[in-house]
């Protein structure tokens, strides 16, 4: 087979949780790239709607906005019904969905804590749950793809966030779980742990903007990385040319993890 073929994902169908924008919406821009229909799932329907027609007009191909909180299983079974309904086959799950508290430990309410621990742990589980089952039902060899962080691997400094940090070293362990778990079933599972990405998450928080010189100073390469420098990561896991990939943690962080 052609070596550009496998990363054509022509006839699939991805879903995308916390697609709207940032990193879930350049990873839904690069499976649309590719030929994949996709699912912008967020809880942000107005933002959701948006990226979805975009996407649609931009590389013709089919679109659907949910209004989708992964951290709801009625919500997240709604999405798999939706998606049944429109395009009746479920290839890619992007579970990515994620926010993140900084506040000391000491200080951290069990609210915060549950609040993070809820949308990026649980909400994982959830969103990856259900694709799976909807997966081993219809009998695809299908990728699932999970948003850590390199904060599952270091702690970040100076700002204290211990409830991201522990919520994404939890999301590689789940990762590894359900690849071992669902591996007779043909269904892939991977993570991605991003750097410091320059999405709203970063750029928008009054409390992130004075440290990203901090950070940038620590970087080796000294800049934030590009959601779009996700891309091709995500499409190769997404994709066929992953196909002996599974239960790996792909860092993309510009080196940061590295000393
Ligand atoms: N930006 C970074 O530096 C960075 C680095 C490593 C990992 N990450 C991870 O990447 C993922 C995306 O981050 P981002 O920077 O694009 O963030 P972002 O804030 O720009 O986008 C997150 C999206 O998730 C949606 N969302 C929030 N809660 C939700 C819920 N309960 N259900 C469904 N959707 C929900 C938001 O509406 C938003 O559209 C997160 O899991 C984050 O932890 C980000």
């Amino acid at each position: 087979m052609d070596m550009v073929e496998k990363f054509r994902l022509t006839g699939r169908t991805a879903f995308i949780t916390g697609g709207a924008r940032g990193i879930g919406k350049a990873v839904a821009e690069g499976f649309a790239s590719a030929g994949a229909s996709v699912v912008i799932a967020d809880v942000d329907i107005d933002e959701a709607s948006k990226t979805a027609a975009a996407l649609g007009s931009q590389y013709g191909v089919g679109t659907l906005a949910t209004r989708t909180d992964v951290t709801s299983q009625e919500s997240v079974n709604d999405l798999i019904s939706a998606i049944d309904e429109r395009f009746g086959r479920l290839d890619i799950a992007f579970c990515n969905a994620g926010i993140c508290i900084n506040e000391k430990a000491e200080d951290m309410t069990l609210e915060q804590w549950s609040r993070v621990i809820g949308i990026n742990l649980t909400g994982v589980f959830i969103t990856a749950q259900a694709a799976g089952r909807y997966m081993i039902a219809k009998g695809t060899r299908g990728s699932i793809i999970n948003t850590a962080s390199m904060s599952a691997h270091i702690v970040n400094v100076p700002q204290p966030q211990c409830a991201y940090n522990a919520s994404k070293a939890g999301v590689i362990q789940l990762t590894k779980s359900l690849a071992v778990e669902w591996a007779p079933h043909g269904i892939r599972v991977n993570s991605i742990s991003p750097g410091y990405i320059g999405t709203e998450l970063v750029k928008a928080s009054p409390t992130l903007i004075p440290l990203i010189k901090t950070w940038n100073d620590m970087a080796p390469m000294h800049r934030l990385g590009e959601p779009e420098e996700l891309q091709s990561v995500t499409l190769y896991l997404a994709s066929d040319a992953s196909s002996f990939t599974t239960g790996s943690d792909v860092v993309v962080d510009g080196a940061f993890t590295c000393f």
